[in-house]
């Protein structure tokens, strides 16, 4: 019986989102990491999202005799084995040729579910095709004034309801587009510029750029019109400033008013960050809140998503689910969300991570490191179920722990 196991390399494998991370950061170009990893302006927001786990301690309490940790919930009215919904991120196809059709079946072998955005590279009903079970739609509301008010919405409901999407995420906080300046000085603005450096750059990853000309899946494809030429560069182009035309800052609640007579299934605004938003939202019906502010990419200096969570639950919760998105890294960061009150969180740029480096097979992957380093976690902590999870779990960093009964 072999004591050792001998491998030429001594490199483990990646085990943390860190990993993925760096490993995503040689596999994509410089342009594409920059749409991928980074904020808006001085990336403030970006930075104060995962500050603000740090913040927080866990208690933890021995010899409870728990035999098992049970992650399994419910959200959106659909059963998934672990509070963690892949989150909306547009032209999922830079990261991999895959993309959110790659996510969303990771997603499935993880057990869980994710939101397709309105600007995903495959179209709505490709993902349909190439999935099991009913995920989310995220809407960007395009308002189209010119041709009657909801005109285009529409139209893009009726054909995800047609598709067997389950649930709907409208997103809020994109009346205009963040300001993304280390973006654009790596050339993804609008128009994105090419320069014979960044081309270059491209084709020092021969493996991401053979796979990008060859799959074609630079143009977002629920925004193409009928009878356009998915593949092309120029149809990328007009796909893209189609997007940002979407953008509209005269939407209002009736607008969202609007979206709730005319969507059936589970309603979820997105982007929210303010407990009387949150209010008004439910009381138009919304059946879930996301709490978030895009991961930093809007408005800068927006408060950090743990910090608006827990005003949020306290009026909403129990009426209405509240989910959180916004730096959540590693399991533990969940926990905490949760024991201040959210029922589950959105995960973006580390399932990129692990789509840009390993393709689905590493989106899963972060799903399931995720998955574990929560299980972990609370079995240390020596919590049973995701309900026991409060705020009373949660001693704040540096504080001692207080003197009770002296
Ligand atoms: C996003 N996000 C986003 N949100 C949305 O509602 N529709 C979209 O199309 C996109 N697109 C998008 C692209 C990329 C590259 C990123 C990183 C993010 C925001 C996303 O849904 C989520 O709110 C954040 O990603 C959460 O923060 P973390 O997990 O990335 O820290």
């Amino acid at each position: 019986m072999p004591v050792f196991r001998y491998k030429l390399s001594s490199r483990p494998g990646p085990l943390t989102v860190e990993d993925y991370r760096a490993r995503a950061r040689r596999a994509v170009p410089d342009m594409v990491w920059a749409y991928v990893d980074y904020g808006a302006e001085s990336m403030t927001t970006m930075d104060a999202n995962r500050a603000a786990f740090d913040r927080y301690m866990l208690k933890s309490k021995v010899l409870t005799g728990h035999e098992a940790t049970d992650l399994t919930t419910t959200l959106a009215g659909q059963d998934i084995s672990v509070p963690i919904l892949l989150a909306p991120t547009g032209a999922a196809g830079l990261s991999h040729w895959t993309g959110e059709l790659g996510a969303a079946q990771a997603a499935e072998r993880a057990g869980t579910l994710s939101i397709v955005s309105t600007a995903a590279s495959y179209s709505f009903e490709e993902i349909a095709a190439g999935t099991e079970r009913g995920h989310f739609f995220q809407l960007y509301p395009w308002a189209d004034l010119t041709t009657g008010r909801h005109d285009l919405t529409h139209a893009m409901m009726k054909r995800v309801e047609h598709a067997g999407y389950s649930g709907m995420f409208v997103t809020v906080d994109v009346p205009t587009h963040g300001n993304r300046e280390s973006e654009q000085k790596r050339g993804m603005g609008n128009p994105p510029v090419l320069t014979p450096k960044r081309v270059l750059d491209a084709a020092l990853r021969p493996k991401w750029w053979a796979a990008f000309l060859k799959h074609q899946r630079m143009s977002l494809r629920n925004l193409i019109d009928p009878g356009e030429r998915a593949g092309g560069a120029r149809t990328a182009m007009k796909t893209l400033s189609r997007q940002f035309r979407m953008m509209r800052p005269e939407l209002n609640w009736d607008d969202f008013a609007w979206m709730r007579e005319n969507w059936d299934g589970p309603l979820y605004i997105k982007g929210v960050l303010d407990a009387d938003d949150a209010e008004r939202a439910v009381g138009l019906g919304a059946d879930g809140v996301v709490v978030s502010n895009h991961g930093g990419r809007q408005l800068d200096c927006a408060v950090a998503a743990l910090d608006a969570l827990p005003a949020i639950a306290d009026r909403v919760g129990g009426r209405a689910e509240v989910l959180l998105d916004g730096g959540i890294r590693r399991g533990t960061d969940i926990v905490k969300a949760l024991c201040l009150g959210a029922d589950g969180v959105c995960i973006g740029r580390p399932y990129l991570y692990g789509l840009a480096a390993a393709g689905p097979d590493g989106a899963r992957h972060v799903v399931e490191i995720l998955k574990s380093e929560m299980r972990r976690a609370m079995t240390l902590m020596g919590v049973a179920n995701l309900d026991d999870l409060d705020a009373s779990w949660l001693i704040p960093a540096g504080a001692p722990v207080p003197i009770v009964g002296r």
